[in-house]
């Protein structure tokens, strides 16, 4: 497919060339407690992927010739009103070190995600990432920029980060101790592999932002999860990182996994993110380690259909046999995935 790119007028001033930041693939999730400040209910970990397979690339310019903001999003433009656009330039702002003049130029931003978009594969994460990291750029903001990533969108402040990050929810109000932090390099777990399995690339009916909000409001199983098993979770789950203890990894970020969708099925009305291949992708994945010697795969389930398989490099082979009789790819002339179900395999970025 032929992506359209919107013709930027010349550049005048400022022209920041952000590098690529990673996509990003999360687990062990939850609601938030604070909507406006994007402030979670409960610490989460993630993985960060490399640049190469699943990222957002944005480049944003400046221009006092600039009448009015503006973004493109996989080359259509998209409305600047949204408040979770707006809060991110309103927290670069505050920490911009540019002459008020040039603060006061209006900008344009271009973005593409070469996966799916709002398709449950992370791009908001993946794009606010990005974004802050664009404009941080061209603001000349120096410092951690996780919380203005999470000013856009709250898991945006892990990708920020590469290799195992984790995001502790903080206790002040303002929201200044919710911050992400590197847990470990990629480079600490190099064998570590993860596949997505792309079930369903259309956009998801109920955004995640939306249908957290509902599940927060109604069910009591995500304030449980989020209250009696993630803070021990969280601490098991990073000492098995730290460990490359992948049984335990495995175990964890399965259970978690099915949990979160669990509470999400018990919102009123419910959220409904994963459908029968993801459901059959399960069963498979489990019947799978339970005629092998160990576990040899995980799967994880973001807001959507789609699958996150974690696995080592020595089993990546076999699984593809497994998957490739099971779950066949369509074929697709797309080189940037293959509808039906596809396959990436990536590894976790060395940087
Ligand atoms: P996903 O599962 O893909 O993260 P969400 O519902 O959480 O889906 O978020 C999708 C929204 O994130 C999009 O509708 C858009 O507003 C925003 N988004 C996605 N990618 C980008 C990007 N590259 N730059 C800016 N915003 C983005
Ligand atoms: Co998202």
């Amino acid at each position: 497919m032929q992506l359209q790119r919107p013709v930027l007028p010349r550049i005048q001033g400022l022209v920041p060339s952000p590098p690529p930041l990673p996509g990003f693939i999360s687990r062990v999730e939850g609601g938030k407690r604070d909507e406006d400040l994007i402030l979670p209910i409960n610490d989460s970990l993630s993985a960060t992927l490399d640049t190469e397979h699943l990222c957002a690339k944005t480049t944003v310019r400046a221009s006092p010739e600039f009448k009015e903001n503006k973004i493109w999003l996989n080359g259509r433009e998209e409305s600047m009103d949204n408040p979770r656009l707006q809060n991110c330039l309103k927290e670069i702002k505050k920490r911009s070190q540019l002459s008020k003049d040039m603060e006061s130029w209006k900008i344009h931003i271009c973005s593409e995600n070469n996966f799916p978009t709002a398709a449950g594969l992370a791009s908001s994460a993946a794009g606010y990432a990005c974004l802050a990291a664009a404009l941080a750029k061209l603001y000349r903001v120096e410092g951690d920029i996780s919380g203005i990533a999470r000013a856009g969108s709250g898991s945006a402040c892990r990708s920020v980060y590469g290799g195992f990050v984790r995001w502790y929810k903080g206790s002040d109000p303002t929201g200044i101790d919710s911050i992400a932090k590197p847990i470990a390099p990629a480079s600490h777990w190099p064998d570590m592999r993860i596949l997505v399995l792309v079930v369903n690339d259309s956009k998801k009916k109920v955004s995640s932002a939306i249908g957290m909000k509902r599940t927060l409001l109604t069910s009591e199983f995500l304030t449980y999860k989020a209250e009696k098993i993630i803070p021990q979770r969280i601490e098991q789950i990073q000492e098995a990182i730290l460990k490359r203890d992948f049984e335990t990894f495995a175990e964890h970020t399965m259970r978690d996994s099915n949990e979160m969708h669990a509470a999400c099925l018990a919102a009123y009305p419910p959220c409904i993110y994963m459908n029968d291949t993801s459901h059959l992708i399960v069963e498979l994945m489990h019947q799978y380690n339970s005629t092998s010697d160990r576990t040899k795969v995980a799967y994880s389930f973001d807001a959507g259909p789609n699958a996150t398989l974690f696995l080592l490099e020595k089993d990546v082979a076999e699984l593809l046999g497994i998957l490739d009789h099971y779950l066949p790819p369509a074929v697709d002339n797309n080189l940037e995935y293959r509808k039906g179900i596809s396959i990436e395999v990536t590894s976790p970025s060395q940087s």
